[in-house]
């Protein structure tokens, strides 16, 4: 199966090309991308290139992982959302969005039509997520996409060589917004900045 392009309202979720390579550095250069995603440090073209040729392009040919740009209706890149596929029927979500891109719904979106596309397509039974206790931001995202924060797991990431806590969550296929993503989400980013 190639990976396909997801298309929704007013923005696509589209596979990774190695032209995406020197964004994707610049985005990894965020304070808050390097604060909450478990990235190398300090961050190198190297890196990038790695996580575009190997996490995304590769992973998706070995089935390990679905790792798409989010881009908007002119094609300039918003974001990335990802599933990494644990080969039994589950997967765990993975999101940034570029700086400029942020606080427009678009995160929240981008992972409604990610989980819709999981459930549909390769027949997801369960959508993990995880974040650092303390990510606020992406824990509102994966809550407004209609994940359940379900508990803490005492210290279970590493992050920069410590342990941390993190939350957990999780979304089950009827759990989601039914029809693509609800009337409002949809006006809202249409009324947004930058549309
Ligand atoms: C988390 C992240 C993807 C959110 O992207 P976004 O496009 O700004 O999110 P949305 O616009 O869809 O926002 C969804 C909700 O989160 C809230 N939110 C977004 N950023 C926030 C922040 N920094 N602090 C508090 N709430 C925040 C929004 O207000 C919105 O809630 P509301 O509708 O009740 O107001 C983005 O901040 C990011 O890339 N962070 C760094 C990487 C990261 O932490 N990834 C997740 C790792 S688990």
């Amino acid at each position: 199966m190639t990976q396909p392009t997801i298309t929704a309202g007013g923005f696509a979720l589209r596979p990774f090309t190695p032209a995406d390579i020197p964004w994707v550095y610049a985005v990894s250069l965020d304070p808050a991308v390097q604060k909450y995603v478990q990235i190398p440090l300090p961050y190198r073209m190297e890196d990038a290139d790695f996580f575009v040729r190997d996490m995304c392009i590769g992973a998706w040919e070995r089935r390990e992982r679905a790792e798409f740009v989010v881009v908007g209706g002119a094609g300039e890149r918003l974001g990335r959302v990802a599933l990494g596929l644990d080969g039994n029927g589950a997967a765990q979500v993975g999101y940034w969005m570029d700086p400029a891109a942020r606080r427009r719904g678009l995160a929240t979106r981008a992972l409604q039509e990610l989980c819709r596309w999981g459930f549909a397509e390769l027949r997801l039974g369960l959508i993990e997520w995880r974040a650092e206790v303390g990510n606020v931001a992406s824990r509102r995202v994966a809550e407004k996409a209609g994940f359940t924060v379900e508990a803490v797991l005492r210290r279970r990431l590493v992050h920069r060589g410590e342990r941390v806590d993190a939350w957990i969550g999780s979304i089950l296929p009827e759990e989601l917004a039914p029809g693509g993503v609800g009337e409002q989400l949809l006006e809202e980013f249409e009324r947004s900045p930058g549309f």
